[in-house]
């Protein structure tokens, strides 16, 4: 089968168009016809080496953390999907690689496809709509009447979670550059904040919930704009000692995550309110959940741009930009 593999880790290496053996099926495992990919920031990152120590894939591998595709062959203990069925799914870490023609993942972390979605829409949910999930309703158990600040509202994960916490009954305020605010508005937003004119920190106040994605100055002044006993969840880092248990990291692994995100916990403390690190995990269940939010019209797809598979490449250099509205997707079949 074709996929794009990475040869070598590098912030300048490009994905290479190659023909590899396909997927060997496990018991439970389903094998999938790729028809589009979403494209993450994960992605690259990985390509740069930024992950090696935490998900130490070694190349040559396949990249790609999102897929919607179609069911081609199912391993002998496989209950829940049948060869024919529309799927999409982000496979679990080390079984990544969408960016190819065929797919195998455990049944577990997939979920059937929307059906008022198209390929390429479907492929533009997992990843960010998990996350969102997971920040949300897992970790966040955001409520009714409660407020929530989620940074970068125009971007894969800030377009799903705006949609998501207006459902839960939030107030939500986002962050956004001037030309995505009618976007921002569309999707619920409540206060919209241009952060090229004006600092959050002088606006919000009292929140309970803040989802972070951008630095580490962000994430400072995240601690201000909650009440007391409020919790910031941060998608960007840094990871903390949950997240090592999370992936079973070695002893000296967890020293440095410990270390790396001492600072932050030590000021969450002192201003009263809770940090914690999300590394968003496959989760077939709750895609299920997300699969009826869709297709009951509560939560629709945002796309920036679909590329076709030979531009695997300029798909990611796009999102690199930084400038994405909403998804960017590659259509494989
Ligand atoms: N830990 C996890 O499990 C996890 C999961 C998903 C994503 N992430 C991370 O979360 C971050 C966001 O991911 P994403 O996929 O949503 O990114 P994305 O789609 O590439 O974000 C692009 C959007 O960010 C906006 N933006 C850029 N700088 C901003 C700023 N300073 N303030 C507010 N908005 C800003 C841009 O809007 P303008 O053009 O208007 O500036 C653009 O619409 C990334 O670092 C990603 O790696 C982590």
């Amino acid at each position: 089968m074709k996929a794009f593999i990475l040869k070598r880790y590098g912030k300048k290496e490009k994905l290479e168009l190659a023909e590899i053996a396909e997927p060997v099926l496990k018991e439970h495992d389903v094998l999938v016809q790729v028809h589009a990919a979403g494209v993450n920031l994960l992605d690259s990152k990985i390509r740069n080496g930024e992950f090696k120590l935490i998900l130490p894939y070694k190349p040559p591998f396949t990249l790609g953390h999102d897929v919607a595709g179609v069911v081609t062959k199912v391993g002998s203990s496989v209950t829940k999907f049948k060869a024919g069925d529309a799927i999409y799914a982000r496979p679990a870490d080390h079984r990544i690689g969408t960016f190819a023609g065929l797919i195998a993942m455990n049944e577990n972390d997939a979920a059937p496809k929307p059906k008022n979605l198209s390929m390429e829409e479907a492929a533009s949910i997992p990843l960010v709509g998990l996350t969102a999930w997971q920040a949300l309703v897992e970790k966040g158990n955001l409520k009714k009447g409660q407020k929530v600040f989620i940074q970068a509202g125009s971007g894969g994960v800030g377009t799903f979670a705006i949609q998501l916490a207006k459902h839960l009954g939030a107030t939500v305020a986002t962050t956004t550059s001037r030309t995505n605010i009618d976007l921002v508005k569309s999707l619920g937003a409540d206060i919209i904040i241009d952060y090229k004119k004006d600092d959050f920190e002088t606006i919000l106040k009292d929140y309970d919930l803040v989802l972070n994605s951008q630095d580490t100055k962000t994430l400072e002044k995240s601690l201000r704009v909650l009440k007391p006993g409020g919790k910031v969840i941060s998608i960007s880092g840094p990871p903390d000692p949950g997240f090592g248990q999370q992936i079973n990291a070695n002893w000296f692994l967890k020293i440095i995550l410990k270390f790396l995100s001492a600072g932050i916990r030590k000021k969450a403390k002192r201003h009263g309110v809770n940090f914690s690190f999300l590394f968003m995990r496959a989760q077939g269940e709750q895609l299920s959940q997300i699969t009826k939010l869709i297709e009951s019209g509560i939560i629709k797809p945002v796309m920036d741009k679909v590329f076709p598979f030979e531009q695997t490449n300029d798909a990611m250099s796009y999102v690199e930009m930084g400038r994405a509205k909403g998804k960017v997707v590659i259509k494989i079949q």
